[in-house]
């Protein structure tokens, strides 16, 4: 069976799925995304990624496409035509179609979502730990919006490739914004655990902010603040979070080898807890 793709109220064969060339996404990046996971065939903190869509369409003044309820029964109907047991919905909401023209045009967003089977509570790379590299931070300021510009971000993630790790932490004025597409954590020797405010311009991850819920009731020292690459090679352990890789144990950051080169405990704490909390929950929180 084909994968069903949605576009502009349609559920098409992805063969089948277009948009004009004339989308202001396709051609300016005019264009806003949010990407959940799903377990056990639900989505997880939805309403949390809902939340978040509002947010970066208000501050691009892009339309909401359809109202939000309407816009769950079909991300819900999306992942039951895929038979989406495990793995990842990506939607995506653009300004619409235009005339190429620098100026914000006022016209129908168009809206595409798509499903991705991926096993998010097995996972080779969380029980090995990854290499990460940093590199500048080349992004635009307005991180905080959800936007389809990832040139900068995907040019990081490349960057750590080739050189022969699995991801970029970024660096701006000498501190670790994020990761190429997710945020960043250290633990301190202390036992501090530490990740970026988000004042300083930065995705407001939706994992991010479940696992200092959850570092919180497990009475961690939590700190938000910026740190420099010195302080986390120093760390006792890394890892970052996103809604696609959930806790991701760092092991090495540029030539550093963090916690002894396995994942910490900590790290492997937390991941832990988030998983039994998406699962007995079946999904976090409400999907409204
Ligand atoms: N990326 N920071 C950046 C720059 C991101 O792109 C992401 C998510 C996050 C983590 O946010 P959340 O916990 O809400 O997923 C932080 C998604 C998964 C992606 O682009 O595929």
């Amino acid at each position: 069976m084909s994968e069903i793709v949605y576009v502009n109220g349609k559920y098409v064969a992805k063969e089948d799925a277009v948009i004009s060339v004339f989308d202001r996404g396709f051609l300016m990046s005019d264009a806003v995304y949010e990407v959940a996971s799903v377990i056990n065939g639900k989505l997880l903190d939805n309403g949390a990624h809902l939340a978040r869509l509002d947010r970066s369409l208000g501050e691009l003044s892009i339309k909401w496409p359809m109202p939000k309820d309407e816009l769950v029964s079909h991300m819900e109907e999306l992942v039951k035509r895929n038979d989406l047991s495990e793995g990842l919905v990506y939607l995506q909401v653009t300004r619409g179609v235009a005339p190429r023209d620098f100026s914000l045009p006022d016209v129908e967003p168009t809206l595409v979502m798509f499903t991705m089977v991926k096993s998010i509570l097995a996972s080779p790379a969380a029980d090995k730990g990854i290499r990460v590299i940093t590199t500048p931070d080349i992004r635009w300021q307005r991180r905080d919006i959800k936007t389809t510009s990832l040139l900068a971000a995907s040019m990081a993630r490349q960057e750590a490739l080739n050189a022969g790790a699995d991801d970029a932490w970024l660096v701006e004025d000498g501190h670790i914004t994020e990761g190429s597409s997710n945020n960043a954590f250290i633990v301190t020797t202390d036992g501090v655990l530490v990740s970026p405010s988000l004042a300083r311009g930065m995705l407001h991850g939706i994992t991010r902010k479940a696992v200092l819920g959850l570092a919180e009731q497990e009475g961690l020292k939590i700190e938000e603040r910026t740190f420099t690459p010195d302080e986390a090679y120093q760390a006792a352990e890394a890892f970052s979070t996103s809604a696609s890789s959930v806790v991701m144990p760092v092991v090495q950051i540029d030539d550093h080898i963090m916690s002894n080169g396995a994942p910490g405990p900590i790290a492997n704490k937390l991941r832990a807890l988030y998983l039994k909390m998406a699962v007995e929950q079946g999904g976090v929180a409400d999907n409204q």
